[in-house]
């Protein structure tokens, strides 16, 4: 396996790609010339919006390189798998999910299948790959994603299995191209990488030392996307709040103000003066990071939507402590009554873990505690699962697993709760709607999202989508709303 300390590299690593695009374009134009079609490729994304922002990079190279989508598993000739590692029951879902691809290697020998993501950081997981899915042709890491047509255009060459997995970060690397699905929303990277080292979480191991991009060239993105029609951004970071840690200030200033915008709130309210920009998103946001500073400008920049994913993870103080999450649960609590009462009808989501190790009952009823007092707009609960090598998986006071399924539905069946009573609140209410796409049902539905991000369902023709609407809602489902048009905006 190839693995090297610390990458050559320089910002502009993707320009070198070139080379392998142009070869990758010649085959797959002599292809299309043999078989009356372009190459197909299908990638299956696992895990976070980040992951999912990967895969857009990933299928940009690929459309460099003169591939199309393909509808079906059956119909790829090149089948990715963009995994995540953060929780054990996404890992397993990939290894089931690339052991069923076998049949399909066997009957078509030219397909081409590809595994990469956070999961390959891991070496224990490469090992399992190479002893036991030897169907797969190429693994590489997060590190150097950007080589991906170069790697392609390895493996094509090869009948064996090709890892080339980096351990270690280099600089951020500008100038991928993003294949985006909708085009009125658009998802940023500003940070990659973390360095909060929570004691459950693989993330620091895989994702590697936090790093920013510089505002310039986020702003340049953005104004590039706006142009290209978007009307919606979400900034994505681990934790966007420490935005701008190790970014030198420019020694003398551009002219364009850049200088100044060395912290989250800053470059929010930068990106907040693009022109056109209608509504901007963040996540996610650790709680020990987040400053008045920044309840300040999501209060005064009307493009900021009113929408906080703020992961509390639990409501215990003595486990809050053993995850190394640096707050209380009382400071949790005030810093969202200053969030709510700054901003007026602000929504809260969270993450949970149940079950964490040495996690007592005494623990989860605060937790449970913390739920009834935060009124989550809405949440993601997870059961704690061990992940190698981080210091809460060597821990020996592990939670036997029914009394974290016990706690687990407990905490569910309440946050739903929760959750469908604040979402009848609704009820009556008329709300700004940006409308992404047709709805479940098909011609003459649509579906949109508030400022607060809740989703509505309403009817309407499709060429509304991309406008923006006033909706007044006029029924609550359980994770979702229904309401009727008042007037297209
Ligand atoms: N077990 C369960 N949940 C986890 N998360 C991260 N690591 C683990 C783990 N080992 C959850 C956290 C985080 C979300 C993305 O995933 O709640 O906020
Ligand atoms: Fe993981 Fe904590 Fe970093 Fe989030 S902040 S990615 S939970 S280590």
């Amino acid at each position: 396996m190839k693995r090297s300390e610390r990458p050559p590299l320089s910002a502009s690593a993707y320009a070198d790609q070139s080379y392998y695009i142009q070869i990758q374009r010649n085959l797959n134009a002599q292809f299309e010339v043999d078989h009356d079609r372009k190459r197909r490729f299908m990638i299956m994304t696992y895990g976070c919006q980040m992951n999912e922002h990967d895969s857009e990079k990933l299928m940009g190279m690929l459309g460099e390189m003169g591939y199309e989508e393909a509808l079906t598993k059956e119909d790829a000739d090149l089948i990715i798998f963009n995994t995540c590692c953060v929780r054990e029951n996404a890992e397993l879902r990939v290894y089931g999910n690339l052991g069923a691809l076998k049949p399909l290697k066997k009957k078509n020998p030219d397909l081409r299948i590809v595994v990469c993501g956070c999961m390959m950081q891991q070496p224990h997981v490469v090992e399992e790959i190479k002893q036991k899915y030897s169907h797969v042709s190429l693994v590489f890491g997060t590190h150097n994603l950007h080589q991906f047509p170069h790697l392609l255009s390895q493996s094509y060459t090869s009948s064996h299995l090709l890892v080339d997995v980096w351990d270690s970060e280099g600089e951020v690397i500008e100038g991928l191209p993003v294949a985006r699905k909708v085009g009125i929303k658009a998802f940023v990277n500003i940070t990659y990488g973390c360095n909060n080292f929570c004691t459950y979480c693989i993330v620091p191991y895989t994702r590697g030392r936090e790093r920013s991009r510089t505002p310039e060239s986020i702003v340049r993105e953005i104004e590039g996307l706006v142009r290209d029609g978007a009307k919606e951004v979400t900034l994505l970071g681990q934790n966007v709040n420490s935005y701008g840690k190790g970014l030198k200030p420019l020694a003398e200033s551009t002219g364009a103000g850049f200088e100044q915008v060395l912290n989250f709130p800053a470059l929010l309210e930068r990106v907040s003066q693009i022109e056109g920009l209608k509504r901007i998103r963040f996540m996610t946001s650790h709680p020990k990071d987040i400053s008045e500073a920044l309840i300040e400008v999501m209060a005064r920049c009307e493009n900021v939507c009113e929408s906080l994913h703020l992961p509390v993870q639990s409501g215990s103080d003595r486990v809050l402590k053993a995850m190394n999450r640096h707050y209380t649960k009382g400071q949790y609590l005030d810093l969202l009554e200053l969030a709510r009462r700054r901003i007026p009808g602000l929504s809260v989501t969270t993450d949970i873990i149940v079950g964490f190790p040495g996690e007592t009952e005494e623990d989860h009823e605060e937790t449970m505690d913390l739920i009834e007092k935060a009124q989550y707009d809405s949440a993601f609960t997870f059961m704690y699962s061990i992940r190698t090598g981080t210091p809460a998986a060597e821990r020996e006071d592990q939670v036997p697993e029914d009394v974290k399924h016990a706690r687990f539905d407990r905490m569910l069946k309440r946050m739903n709760e929760i959750v469908i009573e604040k979402n009848k609140a609704h009820v009556g209410k008329t709300y700004e709607v940006m409308i992404e796409n047709e709805g479940k049902e098909g011609e003459g539905t649509l579906i949109g999202r508030t400022r607060h991000n809740h989703l509505v369902a309403f009817e309407g023709p499709s060429a509304w989508t991309g406008s923006f609407a006033l909706v007044k809602i006029t029924r609550a489902k359980n994770f979702s709303l229904v309401g009727e048009v008042v007037e297209v905006l």
